[in-house]
């Protein structure tokens, strides 16, 4: 059984709310003390022994608040009782049920000892995240969100959730806007900031990537004192990053990237089946290690790894053998080799998690990259990015040189955007372009051969991801038939 990460009167306390119940005799049940393992926002995920939280977002959390208890939860944080909560069970009553959880995070972090990193970028935020839960796990016990909980609510969920016991906190921050990241690496306040990259990820919302370059900057500002600021050296926005950094008082900035003079420097990377070997200086220090995920982009995620390992003091060696254990999550550059029909044998690169040019541009070249067996071809299947805003149609088009570059040999594309790729596209690289990703699906499957490398990308919405899972359930088939 874990331990309690919130009993009654440390959440009342932290929050000033009220431990009530509806019905029942409040003065007999009050004396009786509660304790909650985790927190859940979801009564579809809650697990029993969590203080479910009420929050207003889609939906209104206090019409689940019956369903949650059902489930087993400990106890609810509400705005107010609703009408159908269970008699009896406990309630921890706040004036705005986000706040309550802000006040839980803030209270969670000043009895944790602790240090603390935090990542945003526009991309690779969830990949950094997972290589510091390995990387920090070798030196003690690490604490990271298991989802990219990286909004208003997600970075509050899981700083109450931190263990009063965790050596690590790793902390995912996003935003659509400026301003967004500001109150969230204040909560945080942490001794190490990355940021992964930046560029044209919800263009949309900000006019221009030197806006977005200010606006992921902002997690300077949350540096607790001493922190140190981790900025990717060969971009083009890095100076701009740096004088942010300073003038936000970080006691240290350091570098990342392949270019001279970065701190830590990626000297040669080599691409293996599953994985990467990584050479690279460190501080001045040659060092070698594996990386469990292809791709340069997370060779540049994993110096950046190092760069706050080094930051909050963890030792680098173990920090680096556990890379090797990081595995990219669904969707994000993990590798299946599936059996087609007719004795075809192709290799899938799920990055269908979602896109912007950024990631579309890694994406691609880890197809470059990507050595496809016999007659086999690089193939690549795309679905839109969106929230780009008005040059939303230049940046699809402008991919075509990332295609040349990655030696694409056909190009399936769906959904309207992706038209201008498909029109900048060489005519011998046209696979199939449609509205829908259904279609393309359909002409993929025929064209499919032996050997040919797949690589599934586009923005959620997209529906792309339904290509590589279709793929994926192909070759499942014929083994159920069998069972
Ligand atoms: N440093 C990087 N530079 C460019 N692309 C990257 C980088 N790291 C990861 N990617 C690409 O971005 C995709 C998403 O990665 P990841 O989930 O780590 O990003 P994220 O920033 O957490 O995204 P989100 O904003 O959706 O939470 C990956 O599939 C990969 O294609
Ligand atoms: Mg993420």
């Amino acid at each position: 059984m874990t331990a309690a990460l919130w009993t009654a009167y440390e959440a009342a306390a932290a929050t000033g709310g009220a431990l009530c119940a509806r019905g029942g005799d409040p003065d007999r049940w009050i004396a009786e003390e509660w304790a909650a393992r985790g927190l859940s926002i979801d009564s579809r995920t809650l697990k029993p022994g969590d203080m479910f939280v009420a929050l207003k977002d889609a939906r209104d959390g206090h019409d689940f608040v019956a369903a949650a208890f059902e489930k087993g939860a400990a106890a609810a944080l509400v705005a107010r009782a609703p009408e159908d909560a269970p008699d009896g069970k406990p309630l921890l009553v706040v004036r705005d049920t986000l706040e309550g959880l802000r006040d839980l995070a803030r209270a969670a972090r000043l009895r944790n000892f602790g240090k603390r990193v935090a990542v945003t970028g526009s991309a690779g935020k969830t990949s950094a995240k997972e290589m510091l839960r390995v990387a920090l796990g070798a030196a003690g016990r690490a604490h990271a969100a298991e989802k990219s909980f990286n909004n208003h609510w997600g970075v509050p969920l899981t700083l109450a959730q931190l263990p009063m016991n965790a050596d690590y906190g790793v902390f995912e921050i996003g935003m659509n806007h400026a301003g967004e990241i500001t109150p969230l690496t204040r909560l945080v306040r942490p001794h190490a900031a990355i940021v992964t990259t930046v560029g044209p990820a919800h263009l949309e919302f900000f006019g221009s990537v030197e806006k977005i370059a200010e606006a992921k900057a902002e997690i300077f500002l949350g540096l607790a004192p001493g922190g140190v600021a981790i900025i990717p050296a060969d971009n083009e926005h890095c100076a701009l990053l740096r004088r942010r950094a300073e003038k936000a008082g970080a006691a240290r900035i350091v570098s990342f990237g392949a270019r001279d003079g970065a701190d830590l420097r990626l000297l040669d990377y080599a691409e293996e089946s599953d994985g990467a070997r990584i050479e690279a200086q460190v501080f001045g220090e040659d060092v070698a290690f594996r990386l469990g995920a292809p791709g340069r982009h997370q060779a540049m995620n994993a110096l950046a790894v190092l760069a706050a390992v080094r930051a909050v003091g963890a030792p680098l060696v173990p920090a680096m053998e556990a890379l090797a254990r990081f595995a990219p999550s669904e969707g994000r550059g993990a590798r299946r080799e599936i059996a087609l029909s007719g004795g075809r044998r192709i290799t899938l690169i799920d990055e269908s998690y979602n896109a912007n040019p950024a990631s579309m541009a890694a994406a691609l070249a880890l197809l470059g990259a990507a050595k496809p067996r016999g007659r086999g071809r690089r193939i690549a299947v795309l679905g839109e990015m969106l929230e780009l805003g008005p040059d939303a149609p230049k940046l699809h088009a402008q991919l075509a040189d990332a295609l040349a570059a990655a030696k694409v040999d056909r190009l399936y594309a769906a959904g309207a955007l992706m038209r201008h790729l498909w029109e900048a596209a060489p005519a011998a690289m046209r696979g199939r372009w449609s509205e829908k990703a259904d279609d393309v699906l359909a002409a993929l499957r025929a064209d499919l051969a032996d050997g040919d490398v797949v690589m599934v990308k586009g923005s959620n919405a997209s529906k792309i991801s339904l290509v590589a899972r279709a793929l994926e359930s192909e070759e499942a088939r014929p083994k159920a038939a069998n069972e």
